[in-house]
C-alpha cells in the first residue's frame, strides 16, 4: 500500500481538484484527524498503518449517532486489495471547500470493505457535508447534522420506519423521507433486512436466503442498492435497532434456535453496514441513547439478543438484566423533555378473538412490562413516547398504568411497515374487533404502507403517518392520520382532516452531488420523479444481471 504522504496527496487529488487541494488536505488533517477513530473491535482485523488505496465506492454513504460535537461516518471501499484504506473529508459546505476534518480510515476484506469512523470537534446543530476518497475514486457527497447542545430547546424533526421486506414492494417511504429538507434523526426500528428467499412480489429479485456471513453481507448490500434507502442514508443521520429478521424470523423461539455462529454472522454484517460504532466493552451491544438537546433523549433498545425463557429453563425476560437496568436508569435519569423509546415490539396489550395473543411482543413478557410501567408511574416520569415497529400495522395507543387499565402514563405510535405484509382487512372487520376489544388502541390499520414523522417542541409532539402505494416506484404519499400530544399530558388527540391526500415531493435521483433543501417547483418535481423511476429501473436491471451472474457461477 502506498503511504498517505503529501506526495501521495498530490497524486490522489490532481484529477479531482473540486474536492480539496493538497494544502487544504494537510491543514485539515492536522486539525481533527487525531479526534477520529475506528471501531475498537475492528482494530486487530486491519492494517496498523492506514493508507489510501485504489478502489470505488459503489454502496453510497451514510452517517449516524449524532452528538453535539460528533458524528459517525460510513462508507464502503470496493477493492481487490485485502487491506487498504480511504480518506474521509468533512466540510461545512456542499462543495467541500471549507474543510473541517480529513481522516484516513483503514479497511479490508476482514470487514468487507466497510469504512467507519467517528469525527469529533464539530459544532452543534449544524449541517456538514462529506465524501470518501480513494486513490482513484470518490464517493457521492453526503450530508449530515450534529445534535443540539444539551440545554437546547430547539424544535426537532424525526422520522422512523421498520420492516422493509425488499421483494414485497418499493421503498417509497424512504424516497419521501430522504426528500425532507431537515431531519435531525431517522430511526430504523428493525427488520432492516429479511433473511427469506426466494420470494415472489413486486421485486422478487430482492431475496437472498441468509444464514451465514457471506449471505447476510450480500443481503445488506442488496438492500442498500435500493435508491430510496441509499438516498435516505446519504441525506440524513440515522440510528438503527435490529429486530428478528436481521437474523431469522422470531429466532429466539425457533426450535432449535439459530447457532451462535449464525447470530454472530448476522450481527457482524449489520455492524459492517451501519453508521454505528462498536462499544469497546460489548462487541454487539446496540442498546444505547442519543441525546438531542433538552428537547429529547432517544433510548435505543434491543429486544432480540437477550431474550430468555423460550424453553431454555430461564425466566421469561425480554431485555435481559443489564439492559433492563440501563433502560430504567435512562427513564429515571433523563433530563430531556421527551423520552423517545426506539422499541421493536408492541408494548400496549393486544387482545381480540380475531388476533391471537402474540407472545413475541411485550404481551409475552408481563413481568418485564409491569416493571417498566411501574417505574414510569411511580417515579412520575412524563412524556415517555414509544415508537414501535414489528407488527406491520399503524396504531396509536395509550399506554396505561396497569397495561390494560388505569390512567394513561405514556403513549405508543406504531409506524406500519415500509413494505412488509400486514393484516389484509379490506372489510375493516379486524380493525373493528381490535378497537372494540382494546379501548386503549385508538387507530388500527394493517394494510397501509409507509413511515412516520415526529415533530417535537416545548409544547407538543406531533406524529404523522405517511402512506403510499408500494407497488409503484415513486408513488405519491398521503397522510393516513396525525396525532398531537401536548407536553405533560401523556395522551393524544387525532388531528381533524389529517386523512386528506397530500402529494409528496420525491427527491432527486442520487447523483453524487450535494443536497439542496429548497422546495422545487412542480414541473421540476415531476422531472425528478421520472428520473427517480428511471434510476430504480436501472438499479433493478443491474441487480438482475448480478443475480444472473450469481446463478451462472453456481452452475
Ligand atoms: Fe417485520
Amino acid at each position: 500500500m502506498a503511504p498517505d504522504s503529501p506526495r501521495r496527496c498530490v497524486t490522489d487529488l490532481v484529477h479531482r481538484p473540486q474536492i480539496l487541494t493538497c494544502r487544504e488536505l494537510v491543514a485539515a488533517g492536522t486539525l481533527l484527524t487525531a479526534a477520529a477513530y475506528v471501531p475498537p473491535a475492528w482494530g486487530r482485523l486491519l492494517s496498523e498503518k492506514a493508507a489510501v488505496g485504489p478502489g470505488t465506492f459503489e454502496d453510497g454513504v451514510a452517517s449516524g449517532e449524532p452528538a453535539p460535537d460528533a458524528v459517525t461516518f460510513w462508507g464502503r471501499l470496493t477493492t481487490e486489495r485485502p487491506r487498504s484504506g480511504a480518506r474521509l473529508i468533512v466540510a461545512e459546505d456542499d462543495g467541500l471547500t471549507k474543510t473541517v476534518a480529513t481522516v484516513v480510515v483503514p479497511t479490508g476484506r476482514a470487514i468487507d470493505g466497510a469504512l467507519k469512523t467517528r469525527v469529533t470537534g464539530l459544532q452543534p446543530n449544524r449541517f456538514y457535508f462529506y465524501a470518501w476518497q480513494s486513490a482513484d475514486g470518490v464517493s457521492p457527497t453526503g450530508r449530515t447534522k450534529t445534535a443540539p447542545v444539551a440545554d437546547s430547546d430547539v424544535p426537532l424533526n424525526l422520522a422512523y420506519s421498520s420492516c422493509q421486506r425488499y421483494p414485497t414492494g418499493f421503498f417509497n417511504g424512504h424516497v419521501e423521507a430522504a426528500a425532507s429538507p431537515d431531519l435531525d434523526l431517522y430511526l430504523f426500528l428493525g427488520d432492516y433486512t429479511y433473511e427469506y428467499g426466494p420470494e415472489s412480489g413486486a421485486r422478487p429479485e430482492g431475496a437472498i436466503p441468509s444464514l451465514d456471513l457471506r449471505s447476510y453481507r450480500e443481503t445488506n448490500k442488496l438492500y442498500r442498492a435500493d435508491p430510496g434507502l441509499r438516498e435516505l442514508h446519504r441525506r440524513h443521520p440515522s440510528v438503527h435497532i435490529w429486530d428478528d429478521h436481521e437474523v431469522a424470523d422470531n429466532y429466539s423461539e425457533n426450535n432449535p434456535a439459530p447457532s451462535e455462529l449464525q447470530r454472530t454472522a448476522a450481527y457482524r454484517a449489520s455492524f459492517e453496514w451501519m453508521p454505528r460504532m462498536v462499544m469497546p466493552s460489548d462487541r454487539f451491544r446496540i442498546y444505547r441513547q442519543t441525546l438531542l438537546g433538552r428537547q429529547a433523549e432517544v433510548i435505543l433498545l434491543d429486544q432480540r439478543q437477550y431474550r430468555t425463557g423460550d424453553g431454555d429453563g430461564q425466566p421469561r425476560r425480554l431485555l435481559g438484566d443489564a439492559q433492563m437496568e440501563f433502560f430504567l436508569g435512562r427513564l429515571k435519569g433523563s433530563q430531556a423533555r421527551w423520552k423517545i423509546v426506539a422499541n421493536q415490539v408492541m408494548i400496549a396489550p393486544l387482545k381480540a378473538a380475531v388476533v391471537p395473543v402474540i407472545a413475541d411482543q411485550w404481551d409475552g413478557y408481563p413481568d418485564d412490562r409491569k416493571r417498566v410501567l411501574d417505574t414510569i408511574a411511580d417515579a412520575r416520569i412524563s412524556d415517555v413516547v414509544f415508537l414501535t415497529g414489528d407488527i406491520h400495522t399503524y396504531m396509536a395507543n395509550q399506554v396505561l398504568r396497569n397495561a390494560d387499565n388505569g390512567a394513561p402514563i405514556a403513549t405508543e405510535y406504531i409506524g406500519g411497515s415500509i413494505t412488509s405484509e400486514g393484516l389484509p382487512d379490506q372489510s375493516g372487520l379486524i380493525a373493528t374487533a381490535v378497537l372494540a376489544g382494546n379501548p386503549w388502541i385508538k387507530q388500527f390499520n394493517g394494510e397501509a404502507k409507509g413511515y412516520a414523522t415526529v415533530g417535537l417542541t416545548q409544547e407538543a409532539a406531533k406524529v404523522t403517518y405517511r402512506v403510499s402505494d408500494i407497488t409503484r416506484p415513486g408513488a405519491p404519499h398521503s397522510t393516513l392520520a396525525a396525532y398531537t400530544q401536548p407536553v405533560g399530558v401523556n395522551d393524544f388527540t387525532r388531528d381533524a382532516g389529517a386523512a386528506a391526500p397530500v402529494n409528496a415531493a420525491a427527491p432527486a435521483a442520487p447523483t453524487g452531488r450535494a443536497v439542496r433543501s429548497a422546495a422545487a417547483p412542480t414541473a421540476a418535481l415531476a422531472r425528478r420523479r421520472r428520473a427517480y423511476e428511471k434510476h430504480v429501473a436501472q438499479q433493478l436491471a443491474r441487480l438482475e444481471r448480478t443475480q444472473g451472474a450469481r446463478k451462472q457461477a453456481k452452475r
